[in-house]
């Protein structure tokens, strides 16, 4: 959807992966909470920015004027003043609704007031909003979801609008035309939810890859594997790691869903990894793929600006294993070169790859994640090879 954000993928945090619809959690504390956490945590600062109310933020009843209205015991002042404040911080609010007359909690939907309900997400001060399907016909939702686009910017608020329509399309063995979707979506969801734990996100990698939805990313228009589960204490560190490095080899929304307020040393580096998240966010939004695949040994790559290459070196396997990175899979020609860093090392960008180079001793679900550049000369073109004689 082209109407000035999500030029990149967001990055911010939701509440739904770690407090699901837990109502002694969900409430304007965590919201204060998190948001300062956003900031004193560092994440703020590498370009973590929403602050996102997943399902269960709802009264169960709307008002006297029709209109949506937070649960008044949890969110005793509303959501206006949660946006302002974090708004004062310099970061951004989304909310969560459901095109159908329920949300799959089981609070209102957005089904006959949508223009209501978008007016009040605006004035509220929302940047953000995520459109769930449940309770919904999906032979609806292409219209639906259109219409809601619409209504959105006739708003005159930017606001990111989310949409879950492929999921439910997915569920029904229904086809979506994704190049439609990108055309009034800035980012949807396709595939089940995600889970803590290794198969559920590699699976959802997989998917990505089985029906080729890499070419239907670009500025503005993104898939959304899901959220984040990093420092939900499901996995270990090397398998957060690998998360958070496929996560940003393929453009993923970077939005986190652990408690922010709590994390360890390990959980904030990863998520604050700047070399890593520059990948994901990088200005040509080109969605990264698996280039190679051997066994449980794989290979991802991504083009990024200036003619650099990220790579992600993935050892699926439950067994240390050595992945060899070709200029083949990189698809250069085998006289490029180029200076390799390594983003989880963050050595200095000193080594120089031609033709192959070899990565032993990667560990279990462990990956070694490389930026590539090129070796160019002081008038910005690429050397030609050197020869050793
Ligand atoms: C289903 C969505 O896929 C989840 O991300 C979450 O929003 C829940 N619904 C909330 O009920």
């Amino acid at each position: 959807l082209n109407n000035g954000v999500a030029i990149t993928p967001p990055m911010g945090w939701n509440t739904w992966n770690h407090f699901g619809c837990d109502t002694s959690e969900i409430n304007s504390q965590l919201i204060y909470e998190t948001a300062t956490a956003m900031v004193t945590s560092g994440m703020a600062a590498v370009g973590y920015e929403y602050i996102n109310l997943d399902d269960c933020w709802l009264a169960k009843e709307r008002d006297a004027d029709g209109r949506l209205q937070a649960d008044p015991i949890r969110f005793p002042q509303g959501i206006a003043p949660l946006a302002d404040y974090v708004h004062s911080l310099g970061l951004k609010m989304g909310i969560y609704e459901d095109v159908g007359n329920l949300t799959c909690g089981g609070y209102p939907g957005s089904e006959n007031y949508f223009e209501i309900d978008m007016k009040t997400f605006a004035e509220w001060g929302m940047d953000y909003v995520k459109m769930d399907g449940c309770y919904f016909p999906v032979d609806d939702m292409e219209e639906t979801y259109t219409q809601l686009s619409e209504i959105l910017n006739a708003t005159g608020r930017p606001m990111v609008y989310s949409c879950s329509w492929p999921t439910y399309a997915f569920v029904n063995n229904q086809t979506v035309n994704f190049t439609y979707i990108g055309e009034i979506c800035n980012l949807w969801r396709e595939f089940d939810d995600i889970r803590d734990n290794f198969d559920s996100w590699t699976g959802i990698l997989d998917q990505m890859m089985q029906y080729n939805r890499a070419p239907y990313a670009s500025p503005g228009h993104w898939n959304d594997p899901d959220m984040l589960e990093i420092g939900n204490g499901g996995q270990t560190t090397a398998e957060y790691q690998s998360f958070f490095s496929l996560w940003s080899i393929i453009a993923a929304p970077l939005i986190a869903g652990n408690d922010i307020r709590n994390m360890s040393a390990d959980i904030i580096n990863i998520l604050t990894n700047a070399d890593i998240i520059a990948v994901d966010q990088d200005a040509l939004g080109i969605q990264g793929q698996r280039a190679y695949q051997s066994g449980t040994s794989e290979v991802w790559t991504r083009p990024l600006v200036g003619g650099a290459i990220a790579a992600v070196l993935f050892n699926r396997g439950e067994q240390p294993a050595t992945i060899e990175l070709t200029s083949d899979i990189l698809q250069v020609s085998s006289n490029s070169q180029f200076l390799m860093r390594d983003l989880w090392q963050k050595t200095a960008p000193t080594q120089v790859f031609q033709g192959s180079s070899s990565f032993s001793n990667i560990d279990a679900h462990a990956v070694i994640m490389l930026k590539l550049s090129p070796i160019t000369g002081s008038f910005g073109f690429i050397l030609p090879q050197l020869r050793l004689c």
